[in-house]
């Protein structure tokens, strides 16, 4: 079955301090290939210890098709410039899974993830019909498993040596992360009274 355009999701998704802007899987690979230069985010996302060519960060990649995959870069509203790459795959059943580099280590730290991902789950529940927000993350990453929480996400499971850890040169465990049901619900009516999402 072919799956519907998902219109909302092609066009800015702002919040009080960011705008999700669409961009294609070249700009994607370029600003990934930049990112990726970094041994503190290949360590925390890809665990290679070399950074990819341009050729394999695109490889990397899927191609943004509208209905299934979509790539947003993380914009700052004030100075406009380009902070972090944000991807979204959805999956059957009416779930979407996650993927946000924060290129611009200045703004670790400052919460980042969680707003761009409150407006961005209120777009996929609202606009997109989604039931449950699905992520995989290595064990080790704890800011991002932090960000889960701070989002309410449950854990609900872990792929045990999933990748190899190059690193640390040891195997490496992911942790599954959820958000649906009822708190999904709740959480969506919650974001949207403090304003997550703004009028674009
Ligand atoms: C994942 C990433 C986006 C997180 O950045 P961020 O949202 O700014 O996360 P923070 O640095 O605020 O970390 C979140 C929390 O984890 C804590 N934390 C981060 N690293 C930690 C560590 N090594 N040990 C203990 N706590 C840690 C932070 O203190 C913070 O807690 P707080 O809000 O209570 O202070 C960023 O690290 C990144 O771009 N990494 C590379 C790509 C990646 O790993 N993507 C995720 C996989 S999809």
């Amino acid at each position: 079955m072919r799956r519907r355009r998902i219109e909302a999701l092609m066009g800015d998704i702002v919040t009080p301090r960011f705008v999700l802007k669409p961009i294609t899987r070249w700009q994607m690979a370029r600003l990934q290939h930049r990112y990726l230069k970094d041994d503190g985010i290949r360590a925390l996302l890809t665990l290679h210890r070399k950074p990819p060519s341009l050729w394999r960060s695109f490889r990397r990649i899927g191609r943004a098709n509208g209905r299934t995959r979509f790539h947003h870069a993380i914009v700052d509203r004030t100075t406009k410039a380009v902070i972090g790459t944000h991807s979204t795959r959805l999956i059957p059943f009416r779930t979407a899974g996650f993927e946000v580099i924060l290129g611009e280590r200045a703004w670790w730290g400052r919460d980042v993830v969680p707003e761009v991902r409150k407006a961005l789950i209120i777009v996929l529940v609202r606009q997109a019909g989604l039931e449950q927000m699905l992520s995989l993350v290595h064990s080790r990453n704890f800011g991002s498993v932090l960000n889960y929480g701070k989002l309410g996400f449950e854990h609900v499971g872990a792929s045990p040596m999933a990748a190899y850890d190059e690193f640390r040169d040891e195997p490496a465990d992911f942790l599954v992360f959820s958000l649906r049901g009822d708190a999904l619900r709740r959480s969506v009516d919650a974001w949207e009274k403090e304003g997550a999402l703004v009028a674009a």
